[in-house]
């Protein structure tokens, strides 16, 4: 599975893509409005840090508006992926831009057969939003492994499906276990994902009973072991 960063939030991308873990990004019209900047310059700067697919949304809510907005956007970077809510309007739009060659992430899945219609329509990327099926009393989980299934089992849909709404680290390992290609995560649940009360203890613990070694600079005894042995390379 691959994991993508949603936010435009570029100090935010930078410190998860240093991680080395990330493979794409998301955005959709709230994450833009949420950063203050100007649409098209914050993708492209997302697209010139991120080596992968950034989701760049249109707003055009007719598929004539759609497919124009969606062919301006793809033309902005190739790491751009024309992102389309799943209306009628989108999938008409999706079937177009997908049969050009521009990759199209169909948005705002909330259950299978929309999922279906989607894959149908040449998307590289179903956006089911588990989160809010959650909060409607269902489970996001349960459409993930739908939409997988049916995937499956039709050999003319190639599809990736993609996580998205996801809210707390349960609902990535929610996505990885029921098989979604991609989950996109926000930076917040990301931070929470590397804070684990068991891991900083145990590291505490590690670094309290080295500090008793005498030689404890390891850099400074590899240095001289591998020098003693002609082996030293640099680092
Ligand atoms: O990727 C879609 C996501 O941004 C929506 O998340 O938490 O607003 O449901 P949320």
């Amino acid at each position: 599975m691959n994991l993508f960063i949603d936010t435009a939030n570029i100090d935010e991308i930078r410190e998860i893509y240093a991680w080395g873990v990330l493979s794409g990004c998301t955005t959709n019209p709230s994450i833009i409005a949420k950063s203050g900047r100007n649409f098209i310059e914050v993708i492209h700067e997302i697209c010139e840090i991120v080596d992968g697919p950034v989701s760049a949304e249109v707003v055009a809510q007719d598929a004539e508006g759609m497919i124009r907005e969606g062919r301006l956007l793809a033309q902005v970077h190739p790491n751009i992926v024309v992102k389309v809510p799943l209306l009628p309007a989108g999938l008409q739009a999706c079937k177009v831009l997908s049969d050009e060659g521009t990759r199209v992430n169909m948005t705002l899945c909330f259950q299978p057969a929309q999922a279906l219609l989607a894959g149908l329509a040449g998307a590289t990327y179903i956006s089911p939003f588990i989160g809010r099926v959650d909060d409607l009393g269902w489970d996001g989980g349960d459409l993930i492994r739908q939409i997988v299934e049916i995937y499956a089992q039709n050999d003319n849909i190639h599809t990736q499906v993609l996580a998205a709404s996801i809210r707390h680290p349960i609902h990535l390992i929610d996505a990885a276990l029921s098989g979604a290609d991609v989950a996109t995560v926000p930076y917040s649940v990301l931070k929470k994902i590397v804070k684990h009360p068991q891991t900083d203890a145990g590291n505490a613990g590690f670094l309290k009973d080295w500090s008793a070694v005498p030689q404890r600079d390891v850099a400074a005894l590899a240095t001289a072991w591998l020098a003693e042995r002609g082996q030293s390379h640099g680092t």
